[in-house]
């Protein structure tokens, strides 16, 4: 595909879409992780002497204007951060956007309202997509976390742009959660967790292709052990996904993949900050959750098989945490592993979501490869499906 390296915008309108949907509280970030993720491609657009339009969705408004979810605090931090004037367009589309994007001067920065104040954004209506590109001369999608919708602004706007590139941020993304896990460096490791096997099914399938080994951790393991046949007492199990844990497990199997499940469970009577927490004696030599209590992180022998299977890995990739980290006595497995990850040598990739929410927590974040900025947008390229705001892009 046609990469942000290879243009020249001198003078020239650009579009960009940008995942600028932040977490906010009472109106103030409280993450810009995904701003600055998109920093790289706007300074090197602005230096290349773009007149640059900005476009984002922010949150679900429900095809509405509503200022809870306008990108107001989203440009002041922008323009923070790039220490110039970053002006915000009260709408995306409309006259009143159309005067500022035509009175830009190369080198400047507009921000347009968030493009799901309009139903139109998310069926991808035709007209809405061309009024967005308006005389845009180039398009650069960098919103890898909006990279999974087929909407008008991730998609139905590449039709009305001559060229259509990708940004940095989707460049690194596509590298680290596409191309390196094709021909990994060896042990590569997956770690997943998180609290449904059949949210994870299909991303499992895809990375038993290519990896050495799983580790599995979260309330999903609980559906395992049950298929296994373990009393898993009050824990969080998918029953009806039963003989689908089991048919993984035998498919591990036969390929030769070591599929490891938690050795033991921390478990609690109460699930509450402060909660008094015990280990399950070891699956196999009567280990199992007895009924009023549930699973709530792995066990300590678990976290020292973890430790260890991390520091033999060459490659390793993990989505969902392996316990509930939100609390702190939940959190001890969770921990461990962003910990053995920082401390490891291999290929860390924090494949987005909640996973990369509990390293922020830990202040381990600097210490991992790569972080994606996609929930599911990363699930989805790592199932091996394609991404329609990918897709969509010029090829080179
Ligand atoms: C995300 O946060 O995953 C993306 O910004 C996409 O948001 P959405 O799930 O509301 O489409």
């Amino acid at each position: 595909k046609l990469s942000i390296r290879n243009l020249d915008v001198s003078s020239k309108e650009v579009l960009m879409r940008v995942d600028f949907n932040v977490p906010l509280k009472d109106g103030e970030i409280t993450d810009d992780t995904r701003i600055q993720a998109a920093v790289p491609s706007i300074k090197h657009l602005l230096a290349g002497g773009a007149k640059l339009v900005l476009c984002s969705h922010m949150g679900r408004p429900d095809g509405k204007a509503d200022p809870k979810y306008s990108l107001a605090p989203t440009a002041k931090r922008l323009g923070e951060i790039l220490g110039q004037n970053v002006e915000l367009a009260p709408d995306c589309v409309g006259t009143e956007a159309a005067e500022l994007r035509k009175k830009l001067q190369p080198g400047q920065v507009l921000v347009l309202e968030n493009t799901r104040y309009h139903a139109e954004e998310e069926a991808n209506d035709a007209d809405f997509a061309k009024s967005l590109a308006g005389e845009a001369e180039i398009f650069v999608n960098d919103a890898f976390g909006t990279a999974h919708r087929a909407h008008a602004s991730t998609e139905g706007v590449t039709k009305f742009i001559p060229r259509a590139a990708m940004g940095f941020l989707i460049e690194s993304e596509l590298e680290y959660l596409d191309a390196k896990l094709e021909n990994p460096e060896r042990p590569f490791l997956v770690i997943m967790g998180g609290s449904k096997v059949s949210d994870k099914i299909q991303v499992i399938s895809a990375l038993m292709e290519k990896a050495d080994s799983f580790l599995i951790g979260g309330a999903m393991a609980n559906t395992f052990r049950k298929a296994q046949g373990y009393k898993t007492g009050d824990s969080r199990v998918e029953n009806d996904k039963l003989d689908l844990a089991l048919e993984i497990l035998a498919t591990a199997k036969e390929k030769g993949v070591d599929f490891l499940l938690p050795a033991d469970t921390r478990i609690t009577q109460e699930f509450k900050d402060g909660a008094t927490t015990q280990v399950t004696g070891i699956y196999g030599q009567g280990g199992e959750t007895p009924d009023g209590w549930e699973g709530i992180d792995i066990g300590d022998v678990s976290i020292q098989q973890f430790e260890a299977e991390i520091a033999k890995a060459k490659t390793i990739i993990w989505n969902g945490p392996v316990g509930v980290f939100e609390i702190e006595n939940f959190a001890h497995g969770t921990k461990a592993i962003a910990e053995a990850m920082a401390k490891s040598d291999a290929v860390t990739i924090v494949g987005g979501g909640d996973s990369v929410t509990a390293v922020n927590k830990f202040g381990l974040d600097d210490k991992m490869t790569f972080i994606s900025t996609g929930g599911g947008a990363s699930l989805e390229l790592l199932e091996g499906k394609t991404l329609p705001g990918v897709a969509a892009l010029s090829e080179a």
